[in-house]
């Protein structure tokens, strides 16, 4: 999802790590609806997360989000602290 969104454009996603879950500036709020979507973080994504302003029960990093067909139309909030 990360490079997605780079490639589009996105604000707010700078992805300093190149998507290797260290840097945590790929932060995305799913809305609860899509939560099943992009299924549950890892325990690296967790600490990292963890370790990011504003994180909220549906947080994730979008680096480690693999897009599928199945998302098409998600929503996501980046949190303020990158805005
Ligand atoms: S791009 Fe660095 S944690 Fe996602």
């Amino acid at each position: 999802m990360m490079q997605t969104a780079i490639d589009n454009g996105i604000p707010g996603i700078d992805a300093d790590c190149g998507g290797v879950c260290a840097c945590g500036t790929c932060h995305v709020i799913v809305d609860e609806t899509w939560i099943d979507a992009v299924g549950v973080a890892n325990d690296d994504e967790i600490m990292m997360l963890d370790l990011t302003p504003e994180k909220a029960k549906t947080s994730r990093l979008s680096c480690q989000i693999k897009t599928t067909a199945a998302m098409d139309g998600m929503i996501v909030r980046l949190p303020e602290f990158q805005m």
